[in-house]
């Protein structure tokens, strides 16, 4: 018996990192799972290992990413899960953000998974209901210089869980995850590219270590199952401790700021 099992689950920006480890861990508590991701190469590797579906969309256009959602829910035969994942972003000052890259930032991470649940809320209702989990940053909780329109969406993401959950319960539950320092595909040049980077965040972390992307997974994983039935509109801090202390990032823009080219006019 599985945690998943009969459970039809929908991941966006599963083809790498946390969405791929989730989409892994899904299929090993018995859920049927789909993959979308902009990148179609790396949705159909993971779906292949899972056995599963893969789509090419980008969360930000939101016809792409109905048809695929609709796709994923007519080859599955229905909709119980959604987890709203895809996101990324970069650094600068607030002064210093191009127009266009903050309008992406935002556009991404939040309109991203409003796109989400514009797209799967009305097939998940008709099959009646299921968890939406969507995934914040502790960017959003505790926002460190030099991120502000991904912090400000994250924070947002948090708030439109907490709107989702009051709109949807009793029949959806919505959460979120909100990620500390993970060494995925998005963190990987941080991590990999620099010396200081991996001491710097874990001397930061009380748990001791950079996390992996299935200590993220697990949690989705739970809050997907019926092990969370009483919890719904939350934001699940998951970092190690390392907000405990302040903001999770702190001090790295600094550091970062001397390498980082001057704005376009
Ligand atoms: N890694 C971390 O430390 C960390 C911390 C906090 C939050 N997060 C969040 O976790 C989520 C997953 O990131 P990750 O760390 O696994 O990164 P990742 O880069 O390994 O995976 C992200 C996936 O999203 C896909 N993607 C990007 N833009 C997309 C779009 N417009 N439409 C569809 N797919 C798109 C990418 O192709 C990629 O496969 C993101 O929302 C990110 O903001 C990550």
């Amino acid at each position: 018996m599985g945690l998943l099992d009969g459970r039809r689950a929908v991941i966006t920006g599963g083809g790498s990192g946390i969405g791929a480890a989730t989409a892994r861990r899904m299929a090993a508590e018995g859920a049927a799972v789909a993959v979308i991701d902009l990148d179609g190469d790396a949705a159909e590797t993971v779906a292949r290992d899972v056995n599963g579906h893969a789509y090419t969309a980008d969360v930000t256009d939101f016809d792409a990413l109905e048809g695929a959602i609709r796709d994923a829910h007519a080859q599955m035969g229905g909709l119980t899960t959604l987890f709203n994942n895809a996101g990324n972003s970069n650094m600068a000052q607030i002064h210093e953000w191009d127009l266009q890259e903050w309008d992406r930032v935002v556009r991404l991470n939040l309109t991203g998974v409003f796109h989400g649940f514009r797209a799967a809320v009305p097939l998940m209702l008709e099959g009646g209901g299921g968890s939406i989990v969507s995934t914040s940053s502790i960017s959003g909780t505790r926002p460190s210089a030099g991120e502000a329109p991904y912090a400000a969406a994250k924070a947002a993401v948090a708030a439109l869980t907490a709107t989702a959950a009051l709109e949807y319960a009793p029949t959806i539950r919505v959460n979120a995850v909100a990620p500390g320092m993970i060494h995925t595909g998005l963190t990987d040049i941080l991590l990999t590219g620099f010396d200081w980077t991996v001491p710097f965040m874990t001397e930061k972390t009380p748990l001791a270590r950079i996390g992996v992307p299935e200590d993220i997974a697990d949690v989705v994983v739970f809050l997907a199952s019926d092990l969370s039935r009483f919890i719904t509109g939350q934001n699940l801090v998951i970092d190690g401790g390392m907000t405990l202390h302040g903001a999770g990032v702190d001090g790295l823009f600094d550091r970062f700021k001397a390498m980082i080219p001057p704005p376009k006019d």
